[in-house]
């Protein structure tokens, strides 16, 4: 089952389009890495999947119903510009106060509980004005959860950071993800960190989504090659593919030939120099997200 199905979502600003015929797919369960430059779309898209924008055209739908829905959307918890938290007021009280204004009942345990999720069990009386801003975002999250929601969707969480609050935030969604069973979208451009925890990814360039792609995909596309540089890639290529008689994929680029799924580096070094071909670098490779990433804004992961 689909968490959010997007078909066809666009929406221009001015006349100039900033999400165009976008389709989206978020499973159930998942925690799907929403990917893309400064300016892709990704907040644009975001607000229209939670109702804080109207679409041009397209559909959306959540948990198989018309994003219209009234209940679906009260099953929403949103983070999209920075938390709106009281400065003069604790963790618990801010929680308390969005409690309030959500009906929850038996408030006190359900705020214990999910301040020692968040890890912000131990803050006592101190005022959130004191927070480290990667507080202030698990506060954030902490007041979402008292809605009970299925998703959450979020934007860039772990902007302006340090690495220790990204860490932080990162296992905070995790456990929620795991303990709770509640579908996260996260949208990113620090990609190494979302690779740790997305279990889906969507790529988003200029409006469009480029491509979606599960982990697994994801390990298996990325995995090792050995880059050989050679200045004449066009007859290093050609000695290879011999020698290799077709057994692995072998790619060139500008200035190296890449074979895939191969570690001997001898026997490829010894094969060069029986043919006059001089090697500055061989080395073993594995893509990261980051370089898939990029591969992928630049149309090369499908070749
Ligand atoms: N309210 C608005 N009025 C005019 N243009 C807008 C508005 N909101 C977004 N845009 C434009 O739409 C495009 C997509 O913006 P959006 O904020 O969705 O990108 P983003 O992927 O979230 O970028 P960032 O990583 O910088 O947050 C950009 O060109 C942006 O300038
Ligand atoms: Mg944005």
């Amino acid at each position: 089952m689909l968490a959010i199905e997007t078909q066809k979502l666009s929406r221009s600003f001015k006349g100039k389009p900033a999400v165009s015929s976008l389709n989206m797919h978020v499973p159930n369960g998942s925690i799907y890495g929403f990917i893309g430059q400064n300016g892709a779309g990704k907040s644009t898209t975001q607000k229209m999947i939670c109702g804080l924008l109207h679409p041009d055209e397209g559909k959306i739908s959540l948990y198989g119903k018309s994003g219209d829905d009234a209940e679906i959307r009260s099953k929403i918890g949103v983070i999209i510009e920075s938390p709106a938290l009281f400065p003069n007021a604790s963790a618990y009280e801010n929680m308390m106060m969005q409690a309030m204004n959500l009906g929850v009942s038996n408030p006190d345990k359900k705020i214990k509980e999910i301040l020692k999720l968040v890890g912000l069990s131990d803050t006592d009386k101190k005022k959130s004005k004191l927070f480290s801003l990667g507080m202030k975002q698990r506060l954030a999250i902490g007041q979402t959860l008292l809605g009970d929601p299925r998703l959450l969707i979020l934007d860039e969480p772990t902007n302006g950071l340090d690495p220790q609050g990204i860490i932080e935030i990162r296992n905070t969604l995790q456990k929620i993800n795991t303990e709770q069973g509640i579908t996260i979208l996260i949208s990113s451009h620090i990609l190494g960190e979302l690779s740790r925890i997305a279990t889906h990814y969507g790529i988003i360039k200029q409006g469009e989504m480029i491509e979606e792609i599960d982990k697994e995909a994801l390990r298996e596309k990325c995995k090792e090659y050995m880059t050989v540089h050679v200045s004449d890639t066009h007859k290093a290529e050609g000695v290879i593919r011999l020698a290799l008689e077709g057994k692995h994929e072998i790619e060139v680029t500008e200035d190296a030939v890449h074979i895939h799924h191969y570690q001997d580096g001898e026997k490829i070094n010894r094969l060069l120099v029986d043919n006059g071909i001089y090697a500055s670098e061989i080395k073993q490779h594995k893509m990261d997200l980051e370089e898939y990433f990029l591969a992928a804004m630049e149309g090369r992961t499908h070749a």
